[in-house]
């Protein structure tokens, strides 16, 4: 195991972590590429099988994505996830052990998931790093290598690091709530830990979503990846039961779940971020608001900061696909499907939206 190059907590941030947690250690989140070698797990395949589902995953329904044939996609429990994750979801379900101060950042695929693994863990190593720190672990590695990406270490066999690492421990997972059900605590049987989810309007996560995959895969058409949203079968979907199912967790569980929008966030960031805080049990002092603390965070974090950083501009999220980190950072926009959608596009998802959100109270408009 390489030696973290982080610093001993301060006092400050001996008493930040351990207020209100069970963390017998106090140094987390460190920067998770600087505990594992190998944190690049999005694409993670296990050498061999997880024999202990194997035979569940064989029997599952599977399909390919047209143009993607790389990617094979089966049901398990009603969500299409990729084959490579299927058992390691499976194991995950059954072994992922939370600690109540764990932080867990989850979204559909091309909902923000970088922006908010940033944000979320500028904000948690804020006292070690301040966002205006040269040795910022976000200048030096991608958002997605500063934190375990849960499936990917099952899949992997290397679930074992996850206990390795100290509290709090932030993590990120795909996965809808069904496949972490230990992570919040049944109805009365006090808290669980700490849920951080991202939705986006699902019209501009469908070209999100295009845009992404064309990267590797330019035969891929729009149209198809539309039709597999509004059938419920692309990557993680179907997306309304994905967001519905931690939509209405933190309406029941509000201290365990925080529900964002990506287009809030892209309307007032510094709210977000300050939202952020306050769930995590980490609110921003006077002192830090003075400080331009939530600014620094802010603008670390942004797409023109973070694209243009070196470890964003090489190397792949996704190895065997070829999928480039440099993908992750697009238009970071609101209503780009209207540039993309035909009216018949547009429609169809609206009223799919309209069938499955509407005694919700979800709205996207
Ligand atoms: P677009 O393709 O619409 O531009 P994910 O991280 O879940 O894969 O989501 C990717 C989407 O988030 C992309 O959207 C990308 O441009 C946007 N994004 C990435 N970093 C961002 C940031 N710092 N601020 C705002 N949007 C960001």
């Amino acid at each position: 195991m390489a030696t973290p190059p982080y610093q001993q907590p301060s006092p400050a941030i001996m008493s930040m972590a351990t207020s209100g947690s069970c963390a017998a250690s106090v140094l987390g989140p460190v920067p998770f590429k600087d505990v594992e070698e190998d944190a690049d797990m999005v694409s993670a395949v296990s050498e061999r099988p997880l024999e202990e589902h194997a035979d569940m995953v064989s029997s599952l329904p599977c399909h390919t994505i047209t143009g993607v044939s790389s990617l094979k996609l089966c049901c398990y429990q009603g969500f299409w996830i990729p084959e490579s994750w299927a058992a390691a979801t499976a194991a995950m379900q059954r072994h992922f052990e939370p600690r109540l101060d764990d932080v867990i950042v989850s979204s559909l695929p091309k909902c923000g998931t970088t922006w908010l693994v940033a944000l979320t863990f500028a904000t948690m190593v804020r006292r070690v790093y301040p966002p205006g720190a040269a040795d910022h672990p976000l200048r030096r590695l991608n958002p997605h290598q500063c934190l375990p990406f849960m499936e990917g270490l099952f899949a992997t066999r290397r679930q074992g690091k996850l206990e390795g690492l100290p509290s709090p421990r932030l993590m990120n997972t795909h996965m809808p709530l069904q496949m972490i059900p230990h992570a919040i605590a049944a109805p009365g049987g006090g808290r669980g830990c700490r849920v951080i989810y991202i939705c986006r309007e699902p019209k501009d996560m469908a070209v999100s979503t295009w845009h992404y995959f064309r990267r590797a895969f330019p035969e891929l058409a729009f149209s198809d990846v539309v039709d597999l949203l509004c059938d419920g079968t692309m990557l993680c979907g179907p997306f309304w039961d994905h967001i519905l199912g931690y939509w209405r967790a933190s309406a029941a569980s509000p201290g365990s779940v925080l529900f964002l929008r990506y287009e809030q966030l892209l309307l007032d960031p510094a709210d977000g971020v300050r939202r952020l805080a306050r769930f995590l049990g980490l609110p921003f002092s006077a002192d830090e608001e003075t400080d331009g603390i939530v600014r620094g965070i802010v603008e670390l974090c942004s797409l023109r900061t973070l694209s243009a950083m070196e470890p964003n501009r090489t190397g792949y999220v996704v190895p065997r696909l070829k999928l480039p980190r440099q993908a992750l950072f697009r238009k970071g926009m609101a209503g780009d499907w209207k540039n993309h959608m035909t009216p018949e596009m547009a429609c169809r998802m609206d009223s799919i939206v309209a069938d499955r959100f509407h005694t919700t109270g979800l709205t996207f408009q």
